[in-house]
């Protein structure tokens, strides 16, 4: 069986003091929880600090970001090895952030997401549509198109280290969540999609994480879906009484 996996992505917030009492906090809220991923995705000046105060806790660290190179005259740019080196279990690739404001496309994600599995990282690979997109009726070939550039050439082994974070753009920020019928539709299509490129076995092991405006109210429904293995929580991974709180709901 698939574990449910709730992961905090703190986007560009909090400074020293906040990232150090949420990670105080947080920790021993969790501290009892077994058999499900906890992760926290702090920004790039906090991971050193992030990954030493959890280093005896069940919470694991990851970034939100990597470049697709391991060094070199990149100004500004942080390796995947970079990550690993300093004991980062994960790296978020493809979030829609990056994708509609800073441009990434589906080339520049497939190139991050084979170097941060060469550099043993876990990835988190983030798909979903513009309400434009939904509204034209092309959810699925949008997150159809995403999935094929993001995994292009990876094996079954490889997705033993990929979870897909399906977030709808709408969704995300804007206190609109998908329904969980929504949502479901989606992670299903996901899942009969790694049948159909992968195997039986990839598609029933892959954890597919929803992500949009998920709140401690609204993550027990989501999460009872059956191809919903989890959350990638932004706004709400900020309180670690909410974030907890999902982390208590999806059990
Ligand atoms: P919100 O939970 O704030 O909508 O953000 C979701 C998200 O983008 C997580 O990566």
């Amino acid at each position: 069986m698939r574990k449910l996996f709730i992961a905090g992505n703190w986007k560009m917030n909090t400074n020293t003091d906040e990232a150090v009492s949420l990670l105080n906090e947080l920790i021993p809220l969790v501290s009892d929880v077994q058999d499900m991923d906890i992760a926290v995705c702090p920004p790039f000046v906090y991971l050193h600090k992030a990954v030493y105060l959890t280093r005896n806790s069940n919470i694991r660290v990851g970034a939100q970001n990597c470049h697709f190179e391991s060094k070199g005259a990149f100004t500004g740019e942080v390796a995947p090895e970079m990550l690993k080196d300093i004991g980062c279990t994960y790296v978020i690739i493809g979030h829609s952030e990056r994708r509609h404001i800073f441009g990434e496309t589906d080339d520049v994600i497939h190139s991050k997401v084979k170097k941060a599995l060469d550099a043993e990282l876990k990835v988190i690979l983030c798909v979903g549509e513009l309400l434009e997109e939904r509204e034209a009726g092309k959810t699925e070939i949008v997150v159809e198109t995403q999935l094929i550039g993001g995994l292009k050439d990876l094996s079954s082994e490889d997705l033993d280290r990929i979870t897909i974070a399906y977030e709808p753009v709408w969704a995300i920020g804007t206190g609109k969540t998908a329904s969980p019928d929504q949502a479901q539709e989606v992670h299903a299509f996901i899942r009969s999609w790694l049948k159909n490129q992968y195997n039986e076995n990839v598609s029933g092991n892959c954890q597919i994480q929803y992500g949009g405006s998920v709140k401690p109210e609204n993550a027990r429904t989501l999460l009872e879906q059956p191809d919903i293995d989890g959350a990638l929580v932004g706004g709400a991974s900020l309180k670690a009484a909410s974030f907890a709180a999902i982390v208590k709901a999806a059990r």
